[in-house]
């Protein structure tokens, strides 16, 4: 009999986030299970819209800029309403930075935790039917704090939880709470994320480098020589292939799953890069690090150890393999 394989025991994003959190603190209260649980409701609720778009003409400018001076796209202002309303409802949720709010949120109620989040990353892509995501970050409220922006600039080893949510072909959510990353895909019969990527690291042998070359007039001497000379016949023979998206959750994703290295370099025109510390570059780098890779700033910083001054300051970021990031800060004269 042609017998199909079921699998009759998958894990949910809930039963994993359940699991992991009894072994890292026996004082689990739960408080992030129940906040991720809401981050995971805001994640299928704009896959729902994002799948949507092409039907409702959710596609295009809302004619409006944000605080960084992006044009709104009308689902950067959906996205936005909606992570804004689940946090609001989660109930655990005290101060909410997000990129399409100038100022930080802090929310009435009862609430231990800072998140901050970039609900859609990559719009300027969306009417190309490139893959957008949501990048987001936890940080757990100070001690005795009411909730102020005190909260939230503070470097990134301080993050309990960071990830993102990847609206491809299917939705992928890679996530970190500091024990490793884990993937997870929506089965939108089910309504559940499912563990498909359990403990994944990077992998560090690819030769393949992501960067928007339309920048190298604008890039230092340095920086210019490091990508020619990824050009060129490396030990193995074969030149590295490039791959850019520009959409930062689609060229981290592959990064993740692919290798190579990822960066976005300050220059003459962005001089602190244009990545936003708090909910691009800090997810981000916490990502890479727990997945055995590494993520540096142009001066060859750790990027988590950055503390930013205000809530949409940026940085420039390298981040993949340790071994590209390491070749990196060989190239700048910091020792590995
Ligand atoms: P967002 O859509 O959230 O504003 O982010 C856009 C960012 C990031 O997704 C991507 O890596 C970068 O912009 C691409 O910038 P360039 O078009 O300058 O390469
Ligand atoms: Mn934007
Ligand atoms: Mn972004
Ligand atoms: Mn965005």
């Amino acid at each position: 009999s042609d017998e199909f394989e079921v699998e009759t025991d998958i894990i949910t994003l809930t039963r994993f986030i359940l699991s992991t959190q009894q072994k890292v603190a026996a004082d689990a209260t739960g408080e992030l299970t129940l906040l991720l649980n809401s981050l995971q409701f805001a994640f299928k609720f704009i896959a729902n819209n994002i799948r949507k778009a092409e039907l409702v003409n959710l596609i295009g400018l809302a004619g409006a800029s944000n605080s960084t001076g992006d044009a709104q796209k009308k689902l950067d202002v959906i996205g936005d309403e909606i992570f804004i309303n689940a946090m609001k409802a989660s109930g655990n949720v005290k101060v909410l930075v997000s990129e399409e709010q100038e100022d930080l949120i802090v929310f009435d109620g009862p609430g231990n935790y800072a998140v901050v989040c970039d609900p859609i990353d990559g719009s300027s892509n969306i009417d190309a039917g490139v893959s957008v995501g949501t990048i987001f970050g936890i940080y757990k409220l100070l001690p005795g704090s009411k909730g102020s922006i005190k909260d939230v600039l503070r470097p990134g080893t301080e993050m309990v939880a960071a990830g993102y949510t990847m609206y491809g072909a299917s939705a992928h959510l890679m996530l970190t709470t500091g024990q490793g990353v884990n993937g997870f895909t929506l089965d939108s019969s089910l309504g559940e994320f499912i563990l498909t990527h359990p403990n994944l690291k990077i992998d560090g042998d690819k030769q393949i480098y992501s960067v928007n070359e339309g920048n190298t007039t604008y890039w230092s001497e340095p920086v210019q020589k490091f990508f020619a000379d990824l050009k060129k016949p490396q030990e193995n023979g074969k030149p590295y292939s490039a791959r850019y998206i520009g959409s930062m959750v689609a060229d981290v994703h592959r990064t993740l799953l692919y290798g190579g290295l990822f960066a976005y370099p300050a220059d003459s025109k962005s001089k602190n890069g244009k990545l936003r510390i708090l909910y691009e570059c800090f997810p981000m780098a916490f990502l890479l690090e727990q997945a055995g890779g590494k993520a540096v700033t142009d001066a060859g910083e750790r990027v988590l150890d950055l503390i930013p001054k205000a809530i949409h300051d940026r940085s420039g970021i390298w981040l993949g393999s340790e071994k590209e990031i390491n070749k990196f800060l060989k190239a700048i004269g910091k020792d590995a």
